[in-house]
């Protein structure tokens, strides 16, 4: 973990769930004095946490503002590699973009770059992702899977899976669905979108970036009046404020653990799972590709993760990428 020592002061409150830490002992298991550790705690304060003294025992963190910064994320974190190097920014124009430059610079495997508010944030299709300022999880894993290229459509699959499931283990007042191929929806309304790219030579891949937008915390009006009817968050579905930091750690340990699973024993699992989740399949739907519109039942995705679509007449279609209405 590349935590900066306040980061790891930081952690030690987190971690001791309220109780109070003694300036003594944190010196001790730090190797740094008692004034460092007052220091730090002073920049903490500065940054809105807030210390209260408690005679003989030592300081209690009381307050801590609402952001994903490593040391939070690291409180709650249960991987083995994945998210041991966090980036975190205020602002960033998109993770996505840093993320490409960390790729080439040869980051780790389960690097995270995770920002407050994107004012760039990516969507496919070359649309923009509405990222607003604290509201919600806005973050690109790099994973170094040994894959080759034309696997790469079914780590997106993964991922939707990863997201999904974190989802669904830590709230239980709504269904997240996926839809094909990587939104995940709520009562119909997106909540999430998976951008994936690849870095890659023709025979191997370098590094997959897996961009994660989760609408955690809007209210309805926090989103563009343009997306209103169409968008969803988290926080509205469970009629409770989410804690952001956590559900990032539960989705790095699935994402860890689903990539691991693909890479050791192939598709098959995934795709059990993918489908179990999905609100696709069974559908009649409506796929829009860059050549055609086309209308039928989605009956399943292929091994390689392709979208397939029963038309009335009877013909079986592939959609590789495509915009679906249900
Ligand atoms: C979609 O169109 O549904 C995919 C949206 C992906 C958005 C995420 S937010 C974090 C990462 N950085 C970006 O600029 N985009 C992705």
């Amino acid at each position: 973990m590349n935590l900066s020592m306040k980061d790891k002061i930081l952690q030690h409150f987190l971690q001791s769930k309220g109780e109070p830490i003694s300036g003594q002992q944190l010196a001790d298991e730090l190797g740094i004095s008692r004034t460092a550790i007052w220091k730090h705690l002073q920049t903490l304060q500065e940054e809105g946490y807030k210390f209260i003294t408690i005679k003989k025992k030592g300081y209690q963190l009381v307050a801590a503002p609402d952001r994903v910064d490593a040391a939070k994320i690291s409180s709650f974190l249960k991987t083995k590699r994945f998210g041991y190097s966090i980036h975190y920014f205020e602002e960033i124009d998109s993770t996505q973009s840093y993320a490409q430059k960390l790729a080439r610079q040869g980051a780790e495997d389960g690097t995270v770059i995770i920002a407050e508010e994107q004012t760039g944030g990516k969507g496919r299709m070359q649309r923009i992702w509405h990222s607003a300022k604290g509201k919600g999880i806005w973050m690109t894993v790099i994973i170094r899977p040994n894959i080759l290229p034309h696997q790469a459509p079914q780590l997106t699959l993964v991922a939707a899976v990863s997201v999904v499931m974190a989802m669904k283990s830590l709230y239980q007042n709504f269904t997240p669905e996926i839809k094909w191929p990587n939104d995940i929806l709520i009562n119909g309304k997106k909540c999430a979108g998976i951008l994936t790219e690849m870095l890659a030579e023709m025979d191997r891949v370098d590094g997959l970036l897996i961009g994660i937008g989760i609408n955690t915390n809007h209210e309805l009006d926090d989103f563009p009046e343009d997306i209103q009817s169409i968008a969803t968050s988290i926080a509205i579905e469970e009629k409770k404020k989410v804690d952001r930091a956590e559900l990032v750690a539960e989705i790095l340990k699935n994402l860890e653990h689903f990539t691991d699973e693909y890479v050791e024993n192939g598709f098959t699992s995934i795709k059990t799972l993918w489908e179990e989740h999905s609100g696709t399949i069974g559908k009649r739907i409506k796929a829009s590709t860059i050549r055609e519109t086309i209308e039928g039942q989605a009956i399943g995705i292929t091994d390689e993760g392709v979208l397939e679509i029963l038309l009335d007449d009877g013909q079986v279609k592939k959609v590789y990428s495509a915009d679906i209405e249900i």
